[in-house]
């Protein structure tokens, strides 16, 4: 009964080893490029693990991705087939995610980045904005992330549209769905928000195609995953005054390169990755709650499909 753990730093998969072991007494917990005996590997619990990592454990009963997408899983070509893809999500990554997209909405709305540049040069212009009433802002994906954001974006009192895949019916929001409803969707959306997984059908989903059905001069938050955006069609839009201003927390390379263009242009504010990023003693009680349940009952409520990619 091994649980063999992958993240990208060593120092991470040591604290998570440990806050395992502390939860789960009963079970043997490794770095999985540590594993003594594979075929004692019924768990693997990994972020963004190396291609091939997982094809000596041929027990595995589940993998557990840390986190809400299970795109970096799935990256692994040679990711042993047909085992179930367990999500780690709950209301700590919600409640991240929720303060992110706000306090990007609401800085876009309020044109923060002209008033702190105005700072600078010491120069008091009154940028007056409409109300939030009349700014109309669009949500990407319905899911966990998508919907607690939309919620809250139509509480604070954006006109708020969102889309996803199936039909939805959420308070406050007027809900689009499948690509017949993008159009509409997208129709006089001043500040677009994408909290979509990454898949086949969303890649690429942040073009020139959809800046142009947007309001001129709009914004974009990417806090999904940085193959949603086309980058030099982002650049060409800024540029155009298409799109206003952008703020991205996920990037195709990460860490974003210090050659990319994004680093310096004045309309985007770069994030690393921290919109809601789950924490070693907060996710580890999610794991070891979902590895129980999963153990008596075969299934938990956060199973991934990896047909259809999250
Ligand atoms: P989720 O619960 O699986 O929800 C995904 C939503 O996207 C669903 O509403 C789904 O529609 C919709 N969707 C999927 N494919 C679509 C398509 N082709 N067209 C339209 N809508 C589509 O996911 P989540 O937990 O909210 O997380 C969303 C993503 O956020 C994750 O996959 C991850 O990439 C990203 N994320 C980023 C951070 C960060 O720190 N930056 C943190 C956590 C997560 P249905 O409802 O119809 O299925
Ligand atoms: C973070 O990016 C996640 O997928 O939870």
């Amino acid at each position: 009964m091994t649980i063999a753990v992958s993240l990208p730093a060593e120092d991470k998969t040591e604290w998570w080893c440990q806050m395992l072991r502390d939860l789960m007494p009963d079970w043997k917990i490794e770095p999985l490029d540590k594993v003594e005996d594979p075929d004692a590997v019924t768990y693997t619990v990994v972020w963004r693990p190396a291609t091939g990592a997982m094809t000596p454990f041929s027990n595995l009963k589940a993998i557990v991705s840390l986190g809400a997408g299970i795109d970096h899983v799935l990256a692994d070509k040679q990711l042993p087939q047909d085992v179930p893809i367990i999500r780690t999500v709950g209301t700590d990554l919600t409640q991240r995610m929720k303060e992110y997209v706000a306090l990007h909405v609401l800085r876009h709305h309020r044109e923060m980045p002209a008033i702190e540049a105005n700072q600078g040069r010491k120069l008091w212009e009154q940028i007056i904005v409409p109300p939030a009433t009349q700014r109309r802002v669009g949500v990407m994906g319905l899911g966990n992330l998508g919907s607690a954001a939309a919620e809250l974006l139509s509480q604070i009192g954006f006109p708020v549209v969102g889309w996803s895949r199936s039909p939805k019916e959420l308070q406050g929001v007027q809900c689009y769905s499948g690509p017949d409803g993008f159009k509409s969707f997208l129709e006089g959306t001043e500040i677009l928000v994408c909290l979509l997984p990454l898949t086949d059908s969303t890649r690429g989903i942040l073009n020139a195609d959809t800046f142009n059905q947007l309001k001129r001069g709009g914004s974009i938050i990417n806090a999904a995953r940085g193959p949603h955006m086309v980058d030099s069609d982002l650049i060409e839009a800024l540029n155009s005054g298409q799109i206003g201003a952008a703020t991205l927390d996920v990037f195709h390379v990460e860490p974003l390169p210090d050659t990319h263009p994004f680093w310096s242009n004045p309309k985007i504010t770069v994030t690393p990755h921290i919109a809601s990023m789950i924490d070693a003693p907060t996710g580890s009680k999610i794991v070891a709650k979902n590895i129980r349940i999963f153990e008596e009952t075969g299934t938990v409520p956060d199973l991934a499909d990896a047909k259809r990619g999250y």
